[in-house]
C-alpha cells in the first residue's frame, strides 16, 4: 500500500527537468495516471530521458509526471513464469512520482499483451483489419486484467483524485473503477487512432467496449477525425445524444475532446545533444557538402511503413542516378513486441528489402542504407536528427507520431526537411512538411528528391512554421488542457 505525503498534493508546473524554474501551483487534485506500459523506477528517480522505444505514449505521459507528484500505475514489464503475479501493486517512490506496478503471468501477458492488446485492438485501430485476430479467450483476459489494474488502484484512491487512464490496453479500467465504487472524476487518453466504425464493427466485443468508455467523464483523441469516428461509433451503438463535444445518454454525459499530444522541445534543443556522437561517427559516413543524410527513427512496427519508405528511397536512387554515392539512408529500428508474429515478419521483411537494396546500388565507399535495429537514448537521436538533412516519417496510420515533432525540434540554422505521411495524426497540424502518401511509391520517391535538393530559405520557412506548431502543442500543454477540462467536468455543457 502506498503512503501519501500531505493531504493535498501540488502540481508542479514549469519544473524543467533540469530543475532550474520552480514555480509552484496549487491544484486541489492529485493527478493519478494509469498505463500499460511505465518507465522503470530508476529511470523516473533519476528525471531520465527515454528513448524511442517506449513509445509516444510513456515519454508524453512522463514528461508530464516529472513537472508534478502524483500516482501512476502500470504493469512493471516483468511476467512471471507461472500462477498469480508474487507481488500485484508494489509500490516504489520514483523522485516526484509514487510508482505502483503490476507483474503479469506468462500467460497473462501472452493473452491480453501480446494477444487482445496487439493482435486485436492495435490492427483494428489502425485499420489492419486483415491482422486482426477474434479469439474468446484473449478478450477475457483482457477483461480480467482490465479488472486487476481497477481493482488494485481503488483502494488507493483518494475521494479527489483526478484518475486519468490511458491508451486501448486499458479501455475498461473506467468501467471496473466505477463498479468498484470510485465516484471521482475520470478520464482517458486514446493514444491511437480510432477508425471509422464500419472498420471497429469488426469486432464482436466493440458494443461493450464502446459502452466501456462511456463510464469515462470524458475522452480525449489526438485528431477530429478521430473524435467523429469515435462518437459515430458511440451513436450508432446506443441511443445517445452527439452535441459536436459531449456523448450524453440518459443522465451520463462523456466529453470527447481533441487533445493534439507534443514533445518537450527543451529536450532536443539543449546543448547536451552536441555530446552525443553525430550520426558520421557512429557510421563512419564520409563527411562533406555533397554526402546528404536522410534519418527514418520507429519503433519496428507494420504501421510505420518502414518496407514503402525503403522502396520509395529505392526508386529515388533508380529515377535520379545522380543521387547514387552521394545520400545514406539510416533506418533506425527499436525492437518492438518481438514475441508478436507480425512483428517477428515485419523485421524479416524489413531487413531483406535493405539487403537487396544494398545489393543493388552499393559502390565502393557507399552503401545507401544504413540499418540500425536497436535502441538509442533520447540525446543521441537529438542528434542524430540534427545531423540529418531530411527525416522520413511515413507511417501507414499513426494516430499522432511524435518523432515528427521531435525531428523539428531538434532543427537550427540550415534546418533539415520532414517528409510526412498523411495519415499521421501529427500531418493535421504540421502542414509545412513535405506531406505525402506512403502507399505513393512514385509521389514520396519525388518528394524525397525534392526534399534533398530545397532551398535553404524555403526550408527555413517550412521549419519556422513547424517549429511554432511544436512549440504551441507540447507535451505540457497537452496534459493541463486535458486535465483543466477534466476538473472543469460536463455539468451545465449538456442540454
Ligand atoms: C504506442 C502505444 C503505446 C505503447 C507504445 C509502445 O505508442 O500507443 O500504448 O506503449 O506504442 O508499445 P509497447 O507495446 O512496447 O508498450
Amino acid at each position: 500500500m502506498t503512503h501519501f505525503s500531505g493531504a493535498t498534493l501540488f502540481v508542479y508546473r514549469h519544473l524543467t527537468v533540469a530543475g532550474s524554474r520552480h514555480i509552484i501551483v496549487n491544484v486541489m487534485s492529485r493527478l493519478v495516471v494509469v498505463t500499460n506500459r511505465v518507465p522503470a523506477a530508476d529511470e523516473l528517480a533519476r528525471l531520465e530521458l527515454g528513448s524511442v522505444a517506449v513509445g509516444g505514449l510513456v515519454s508524453a505521459v512522463k514528461s508530464m509526471m516529472l513537472r508534478q507528484r502524483g500516482l501512476w500505475l502500470g504493469w512493471s514489464g516483468r511476467s512471471t513464469s507461472r500462477g498469480r503475479p508474487a507481488a500485484p501493486g508494489a509500490t516504489h517512490s520514483a523522485g516526484p512520482v509514487d510508482l505502483v506496478t503490476i507483474d503479469l503471468t506468462e500467460d497473462e501477458f501472452n493473452l491480453y499483451y501480446t494477444g487482445f492488446s496487439n493482435r486485436t485492438l492495435w490492427p483494428l485501430l489502425h485499420g489492419f483489419v486483415e491482422r486482426v485476430s477474434i479469439r474468446r479467450e484473449l478478450y477475457r483476459a483482457y477483461q480480467r486484467i482490465n479488472r486487476r489494474f481497477a481493482e488494485t488502484l481503488f483502494p488507493m484512491l483518494r475521494h479527489d483524485d483526478l484518475v486519468w487512464v490511458h491508451d486501448y490496453q486499458l479501455f475498461l479500467v473506467g468501467q471496473y473503477l466505477r463498479q468498484a465504487g470510485w465516484k471521482g472524476k475520470l478520464g482517458h487518453f486514446l493514444h491511437v487512432p480510432f477508425p471509422a466504425p464500419e472498420i471497429f464493427d469488426i469486432l464482436p466485443w466493440g458494443p461493450e467496449i464502446l459502452r466501456g468508455l462511456m463510464y469515462y467523464d470524458q475522452v480525449g483523441v489526438h485528431t477530429a477525425d478521430y473524435q467523429q469516428n469515435l462518437a459515430r461509433a458511440l451513436a450508432a451503438e446506443t441511443d445517445g445524444n452527439w452535441d459536436g463535444s459531449i456523448f450524453s445518454r440518459g443522465r451520463d454525459a462523456t466529453r470527447i475532446g481533441v487533445y493534439p499530444i507534443g514533445i518537450d522541445p527543451d529536450e532536443f534543443q539543449g546543448p547536451s545533444r552536441f555530446s552525443a556522437p553525430s550520426l558520421s561517427d557512429v557510421l563512419s559516413l564520409p563527411p562533406g557538402p555533397d554526402n546528404k543524410i536522410i534519418v527514418g527513427v520507429d519503433r519496428l512496427d507494420y504501421t510505420k511503413g518502414i518496407p514503402l519508405r525503403l522502396r520509395a528511397f529505392n526508386r529515388m536512387l533508380e529515377r535520379h542516378p545522380t543521387m547514387r554515392g552521394k545520400v545514406t539512408f539510416i533506418q533506425i529500428s527499436a525492437p518492438s513486441r518481438t514475441r508478436v508474429p507480425e512483428y517477428v515478419k515485419e523485421r524479416e521483411d524489413v531487413e531483406m528489402l535493405v539487403g537487396q537494396i544494398n545489393g543493388k546500388f552499393s559502390e565502393r565507399g557507399w552503401a545507401p542504407i544504413s540499418y540500425l535495429y536497436r535502441f538509442f537514448p533520447q540525446h543521441d537521436l537529438a542528434r542524430f536528427y540534427h545531423d540529418a538533412d531530411v527525416g522520413m516519417v511515413t507511417p501507414l496510420r499513426d494516430g499522432m507520431n511524435l518523432i515528427a515533432k521531435e525531428f523539428v525540434a531538434a532543427q537550427g540554422e540550415d534546418p533539415g526537411v520532414l517528409v510526412l505521411s498523411r495519415f499521421s495524426g501529427a500531418a493535421v497540424e504540421m502542414v509545412d512538411a513535405l506531406i505525402v502518401n506512403p502507399y505513393d511509391i512514385d509521389g514520396t520517391s519525388e518528394a524525397l528528391y525534392a526534399a534533398l535538393r530545397m532551398p535553404e530559405t524555403e526550408r527555413i520557412e517550412r521549419w519556422r512554421s513547424m517549429m511554432k506548431v511544436v512549440n504551441r502543442t507540447t507535451a505540457e500543454k497537452w496534459g493541463e488542457s486535458f486535465v483543466a477540462d477534466l476538473e472543469r467536468g460536463t455539468e451545465g455543457e449538456t442540454e
